[in-house]
């Protein structure tokens, strides 16, 4: 695919070599390997009309670890507070020379908007968009997933030996699903690389037609957490700045009902993964005691979401087809 724009572009063969390469970028890197030259006198553009900190540091580290050149744009400072429209900010972008467009736009269908454009012609990246999906986000948890089934292959193993999906994995999303583009981008990837899925939330932040999506449904944490045995359970961010002040739940009965709290915190089974894509409301959402824990994995999906974006930017962007041996060749 030239773009990245829905975790659903994904097949399981096209998600399983993403997770592979990233997991030869990640290696590259632990061997203090400061650089990989495969996108060398290329150019990413990051184009950001909200706010991000894990996001768009992550691409930007991806693509000079890359050693592509980056030019970084955030809507705030620029000419969108004098009224420049996405087309007119996307072909200024592309005037300066862009080889990739990285995208985050607070509207759902922004990013498929410049990839069906002819404002630009590069491969997009869809880095969230309004509620609808965080493509990346979603490989950088299955990334994180795979690695707690099954560990980080072994260091010079023959790709293949270790490549897999998370056949057997049940995971819970637990909190606001209706405005997380996150929970829709894991609900694709994590039905496609095998992976039982368990939304739980209010029915209030619960999206139409939700009974139609490839996961089981549950208005109540803690039916949810007695029914299942999960390998991991991924809290997701109540986004208040989504929703009108009169939908705010009532934050007291929430951390009671949906919160991971220190008492569901210490009733889960030891080996239980703790994730959440940041940024936490801790104390509502989720308890410290659980976010600070040993069983949490937030850290590590900061760290994997740098390796799983160079994966994506050097697919993308060199179209390389096939795995085998391409990072490693680059590397010497
Ligand atoms: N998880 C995530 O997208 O975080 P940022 O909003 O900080 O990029």
């Amino acid at each position: 695919t030239r773009h990245l724009l829905s975790a659903s572009d994904l097949d399981r063969a096209a998600a399983i070599d993403l997770l592979d390469v990233a997991e030869e970028m990640s290696e590259a890197m632990s061997r203090e390997v400061k650089k990989l030259p495969v996108l060398r006198g290329r150019t990413v553009v990051n184009l950001f009309f909200e706010d991000s900190t894990r996001t768009r540091i992550s691409f930007e580290a991806a693509a000079k670890r890359l050693s592509a050149d980056v030019i970084n744009f955030s809507a705030k400072g620029s000419s969108v507070s004098k009224g420049e429209s996405l087309q007119d900010t996307a072909q200024t972008l592309a005037a300066m020379g862009a080889d990739g467009v990285v995208v985050r736009h607070s509207g759902s269908g922004a990013a498929h908007r410049l990839a069906h454009s002819d404002w630009i012609d590069a491969p997009i990246v869809n880095a969230g968009d309004g509620t609808h999906e965080h493509p990346t986000q979603a490989l950088l948890d299955s990334f994180t997933l795979r690695r707690v089934l099954h560990g980080a292959p072994v260091s010079g193993a023959a790709r293949g030996a270790w490549s897999t999906d998370l056949t057997g994995a049940t995971v819970a999303v637990v909190g606001d699903i209706l405005h997380s583009r996150v929970a829709r981008s894991n609900v694709h990837l994590l039905g496609t690389l095998g992976a039982k899925v368990v939304l739980i939330a209010p029915p209030t932040l619960l999206p139409w037609g939700v009974e139609t999506w490839p996961a089981e449904v549950y208005y109540d944490f803690d039916a949810a957490l007695a029914d299942h045995t999960f390998d991991a359970v991924m809290m997701l961010r109540v986004q208040f700045e989504r929703m009108h002040q009169s939908f705010f739940p009532n934050t007291r009965e929430y951390t009671r009902l949906w919160g991971l709290t220190p008492a569901r915190y210490r009733a889960l089974p030891t080996g239980t993964a703790i994730m959440h894509p940041g940024p936490m409301n801790r104390g509502f959402e989720i308890c410290a005691e659980a976010a600070d824990s040993p069983r949490a994995v937030v850290l590590d999906q900061v760290t994997n979401g740098v390796a799983v974006r160079m994966a994506v930017l050097y697919r993308l962007l060199t179209g390389a087809p096939g795995t085998g041996g391409a990072v490693g060749t680059a590397l010497t």
